[in-house]
């Protein structure tokens, strides 16, 4: 599935020479990713291979060294491409209110589910308490929790499962146009494994409530969630893209790069565990 209901020419993302380096340590070498509105693309590559700085390029927290990477702005009419290093911070708290992350070990904050539901919409949206109680009554209903049984359940008494919905909730709460998920199934067993790609699936094929379609970029090392919900692949290695095409492609590929990555990918999948309280 391939820009799934997108226009190509609606482009969503566009990253050009993106280079980036910490403490004189080159991560990003020049690399270019072009994403089509409404496509699910899924970024892969060997773990500190840096597709979480990929990430925190692309949602404004961190500054190319060089290069450049547009977003569309969905605040203004016709989704125009902006570049992310030209805006000021509350041009890009404006862009930010069509986007949510869910983040690699989910970012829950101390407090109930409600805090952590309610959290953007009232900084990012100036919504009040009351507007964004029913929204949260239905993200946790879209991710399969009873909003009675966990709105007011404190973050430290939910389990990996149930933290990575509420992880998810609180990124739909956002109604998000463009969906970052950072290792959303990591560490998780394989049911719950099964039940998050059906979500992923489902939130990506549901519209916004902009009206146009959902792009949803996922950070993954879990190939069953590749086999299942058949993003385009693009796979990152020595600070560029060395793959980008169909998993059956990068799942047969003999190449000295990716071989040994997708032999690893179960193990890279396995490794994370949520905090524990
Ligand atoms: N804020 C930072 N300061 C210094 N170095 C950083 C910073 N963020 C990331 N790095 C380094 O950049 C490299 C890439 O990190 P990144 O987190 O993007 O890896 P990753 O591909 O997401 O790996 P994983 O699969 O393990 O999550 C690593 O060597 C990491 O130590
Ligand atoms: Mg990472």
């Amino acid at each position: 599935m391939t820009a799934s209901n997108g226009n190509m020419r609606d482009l969503e993302i566009v990253v050009d020479g993106l280079h980036k380096a910490f403490d004189e340590r080159p991560v990003l070498k020049g690399l270019s990713l072009t994403i089509a509105r409404g496509e699910m693309v899924a970024i892969v590559g060997g773990s500190g291979c840096g597709k979480t700085v990929l990430l925190k390029h692309l949602t404004g927290h961190f500054r190319p060294d060089a290069g450049t990477v547009l977003v569309a702005d969905h605040v203004s009419t016709g989704s125009p491409l902006r570049d992310l290093s030209t805006l000021t911070e509350e041009e890009l708290d404006r862009i930010r209110l069509h986007w949510a992350v869910v983040f690699q070990r989910n970012a829950l904050l101390t407090g109930t589910v409600f805090h952590n539901l309610a959290l953007w919409p009232r900084e990012i949206k100036r919504m009040s308490d009351d507007e964004i109680r029913p929204l949260a009554h239905r993200a946790l209903e879209d991710v399969g929790l009873n909003p009675d049984e966990v709105m007011e359940q404190d973050r430290d008494s939910l389990s990996g499962g149930m933290a990575k919905r509420v992880a998810i909730a609180r990124a739909l709460v956002m109604d998000p146009v463009l969906i970052f998920y950072d290792e959303p199934t990591a560490g998780l067993d394989p049911e719950m494994c099964g039940q998050i790609h059906e979500l992923i699936g489902q939130t990506h094929a549901a519209r916004p409530s902009l009206g146009v379609a959902r792009t949803s970029v996922i950070i993954t090392h879990d190939t069953e969630l590749l086999r299942r919900l058949g993003p385009r692949v693009v796979m990152l290695h020595d600070g560029k893209v060395h793959f980008d095409g169909p998993f059956e492609e990068f799942a047969a590929s003999e190449d000295p790069h990716i071989r040994p990555y997708v032999e690893q990918m179960a193990t890279l999948h396995r490794r994370e565990r949520p905090p524990s309280p």
